[in-house]
């Protein structure tokens, strides 16, 4: 049983967790959730823009924007996926710089692999498949660690924020980019009218797959509110913490520093 009063989603036990709506053993999701980014890599970023209408361009934008990073700077991107924000770090870090995309799937990263080399992107990036809740990286090591639309997917989020914190250099910062809850009522109901019935159906007409897509929108009202966010945030450690709320809270930017 999952208790989601309040937007604040907690587990019932310790030995359960959530896949979209469905409760499940704690060991099943890595793989539940590895299947829906097997099926979807192919089609994952033309699925991306036709969803957001183009709009995840800008809240993409705007975490860079909110990074800090600059020339000569290490940085990860976690969960990167197809690697949108890791070509945008990558040529502001230059020749001097290092970006990791890391990455728990090996469909995901080879499309974005493939991706990233057609578009002249090689040299300061690099590929790790990895899970976010036991990064391989030493302790105190990049600059600044993004996840973007990632954190949703992980079983255990705290132990992946720890994770993320223990490898954050002392001054860096965490942004984390993922789907929130909307602030505004009418637009609440818009959004789950588009999320239960349209989102499959583009899923089906497109990626020949509406059960992703319906675990896409399941997850998104799983997932922790703003404020629960920051306080999980707190509690890894992070400082400073404060969100921005992007499209009237679809989606959040949450940041973080480590000190
Ligand atoms: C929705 S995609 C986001 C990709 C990219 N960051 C973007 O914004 O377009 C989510 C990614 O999270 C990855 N993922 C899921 N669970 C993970 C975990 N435990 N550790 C690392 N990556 C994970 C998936 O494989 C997938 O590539």
């Amino acid at each position: 049983m999952t208790d989601t009063t309040q937007g604040v989603t907690q587990d019932a036990d310790q030995n359960t967790t959530h896949f979209g709506f469905q409760t499940i053993a704690k060991e099943d999701k890595v793989s539940m959730v590895a299947n829906v980014f097997h099926n979807v890599a192919a089609k994952y970023d033309i699925m991306n823009d036709v969803m957001s209408m183009g709009i995840h361009r800008i809240w993409k934008r705007f975490t860079i924007d909110c990074s800090g990073v600059r020339p000569g700077h290490r940085v990860l991107d976690l969960a990167g996926g197809t690697g949108d924000l890791t070509a945008k770090f990558s040529r502001i870090v230059g020749d001097k710089g290092q970006v990791i995309l890391a990455d728990i799937n090996n469909s995901m990263l080879n499309v974005g692999r493939d991706k990233l080399r057609d578009i002249g992107i090689v040299g300061n990036v690099n590929y790790v498949q990895a899970n976010a809740e036991e990064l391989p990286f030493p302790d105190d090591y990049f600059d600044c660690i993004t996840i973007g639309f990632g954190l949703r997917n992980v079983t255990d989020k705290d132990k992946a924020l720890r994770s993320m914190y223990r490898v954050l250099k002392p001054g860096g910062r965490l942004l984390v980019l993922e789907f929130s809850k909307p602030i505004v009522e009418p637009l609440s109901k818009v959004y789950d009218a588009y999320s239960f019935h349209l989102l499959p159906k583009m899923g089906e007409l497109i990626a020949n797959d509406a059960e992703s897509y319906r675990y896409l929108a399941e997850s998104i009202r799983m997932h922790p509110d703003q404020e629960t966010l920051k306080g999980m945030m707190e509690g890894a450690g992070f400082e400073q913490t404060k969100y921005f709320n992007l499209t009237g809270g679809i989606v959040a930017l949450h940041r973080g520093y480590k000190f």
